[in-house]
This record gives structure tokens, C-alpha cells and sequence, in this order.
């Protein structure tokens, strides 16, 4: 399907989010709706992970992370983990020519280290083999919670002011920035939640500081293509302005002092 017949004619292809991050959620809803087993769920779910991240290469977004497991899910029952992990590795293996490709480059975010081996392997060729891709980045979080991430960032600071490399008085936003797992990847523009929830479950709590929000009822096997352009729309729509007055931002002059 071409940009055109999907949609993609009604958004401003200079205002689209630079790095996009989804909550994928309501696969078990999903399937619940249709008599069917969770697993059945999040086997669709990953069929919109291929969906989408084919449309955000396609549109020119820079970045997608997707919240594909947070360190709490590991407290879910083991078969269902298994199925999950199962479905990663499937996703790894089919994906990996098609993202090689299409200049896509695969990172992770999470503690890696808790992952199964074969599934930590996998992971870790795919992201060796896509390397060079400079066309998009798809972030996994994977065993991923923020709060972990910022308190390790600032055990790695704190160890930096004891050998006496780092004064307390140094540390600031930027600082702290940076030792967070994806610093290199520019902040989160839209946020999007699948499923009717109204909540950040622990993910990218810092990086997510300036997003959109953006909640949608649909369950995540039934975002597609589609849905996502709908999605932009909305946020184009938006005026974003970073704790700035709308006329600051309507004038092009953030000082406000122009006459
Ligand atoms: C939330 O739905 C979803 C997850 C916990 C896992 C997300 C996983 C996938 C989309 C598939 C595999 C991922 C990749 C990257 C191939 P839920 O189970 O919490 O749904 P519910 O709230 O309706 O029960």
C-alpha cells in the first residue's frame, strides 16, 4: 500500500514526532473478548508490533520503543512468560532481513541480563546484524522499568563522586541524561497507550517528561497501520509548549521581549 491509499496524505511530514513510544497494551483483553487464550492475544499483538513498525519506517519516524515487557511482567504465570519470550525470538528471526533491509537498526532498553539465554542471544545477534541501519531506530524495553533505570544511573554518578571523578554539585538534568540506557536517542515526542488505560506503568518516566499523552481504547492487536496515522493526526493537532505561553510559541520567539 502506498503512503498514500493507507492515509499518510494527511499528516505534515515535517511535524512528526521524532521518537514515538507505545504502552502496547490489551492483548489479554482482546483475546478474552473472543473466547480465545491470552497467548492467541499477544500473537496478534505481534503482528501489530510488524504493522506498525513497518508504517513508522515507512512515514520517516527516527524512533519507536515499544514497552514489549516490563520487570514486573515476569511475575506473571510462567506459560504465558514462555509465550511471550517464544514470540520475541520468533519476532527476532523473522524480522531480522526485513529490518536489515529496510536500514533499520534494533536496540534495547531493560535489564538484557534477566532474559532467557537463547532469547538475550538472539537479541543480541540481531542488534549486532542491524548495526548499521540509519534509517530508524526500533528500541525494545525489554524487563524494563524506569525507576530501575534512573536509580541505577545514579548509583553509576554516585560511584563517579566517590573516586572523586564527579562533584555532587555537578550533577544535573544533563548529567543524569546521560547515564540513563538510551541516551543517545532524543526524547520521547508522543506517547501512546493502547486499551483505555490512564497510567505510565513505570516506563520512560524521564525521557517522557515533555510527550504528548495519547490514550486510545483500542486494544493493541487492533492498532494498525491505520490507527497509528490517526494517531499523528491527533498529535500534529497539538501545540506543544514546553511550559511556554502559546503566544511565545505562535510568535516563534520564546524570550517573549519581540514587539
Ligand atoms: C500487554 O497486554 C502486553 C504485554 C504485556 C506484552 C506485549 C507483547 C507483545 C505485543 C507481543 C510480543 C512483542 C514483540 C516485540 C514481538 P496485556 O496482556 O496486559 O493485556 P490485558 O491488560 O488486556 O490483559
Amino acid at each position: 500500500m502506498s503512503p498514500t491509499q493507507s492515509g499518510a496524505e494527511r499528516l505534515d511530514p515535517n511535524r512528526l514526532p521524532r521518537h514515538l513510544a507505545i504502552i502496547m497494551d490489551g492483548n489479554g483483553r482482546w483475546a478474552k473478548e473472543r473466547g480465545l487464550s491470552r497467548v492467541k492475544g499477544h500473537f496478534e499483538g505481534s503482528e501489530s508490533v510488524r504493522e506498525v513498525v513497518r508504517a513508522c519506517r515507512k512515514l520517516g519516524l527516527e524512533v519507536l520503543t515499544l514497552f514489549a515487557f516490563s520487570t514486573e511482567n515476569w511475575g506473571r504465570p510462567k506459560t504465558e512468560v514462555r509465550a511471550l519470550m517464544e514470540l520475541l525470538k520468533r519476532f527476532l528471526r523473522k524480522e531480522r532481513q526485513e529490518m536489515i533491509d529496510q536500514s533499520i537498526r534494533l536496540k534495547s532498553i531493560g535489564q538484557i541480563e534477566r532474559l532467557p539465554g537463547d532469547v538475550r542471544r538472539l537479541l543480541e545477534q540481531t542488534v549486532a546484524a542491524t548495526a548499521k541501519g540509519d534509517k530508524m531506530v526500533l528500541n525494545l524495553a525489554l524487563s524494563y522499568g524506569s525507576r530501575a533505570e534512573i536509580a541505577s544511573a545514579c548509583q553509576r554518578l554516585a560511584q563517579r563522586c566517590l573516586t572523586g571523578r564527579l562533584r555532587p554539585e555537578e550533577i544535573d538534568e544533563n548529567r543524569l541524561a546521560v547515564e540513563l540506557m538510551d541516551a543517545d536517542l532524543p526524547e520521547v515526542d508522543l506517547l501512546i497507550r493502547t486499551s483505555g488505560e490512564h497510567r505510565l506503568s513505570n516506563f520512560l518516566l524521564w525521557q517522557a517528561a515533555y510527550a504528548e499523552l495519547l490514550l486510545t481504547p483500542i486494544l493493541w492487536p487492533d492498532f494498525r497501520e491505520a490507527e497509528l496515522i490517526e494517531a499523528l493526526v491527533e498529535y500534529q493537532a497539538r501545540e506543544r509548549r514546553f511550559g511556554l505561553t502559546s503566544e511565545q510559541i505562535q510568535s516563534g520567539d520564546p524570550s517573549g521581549e519581540e514587539a
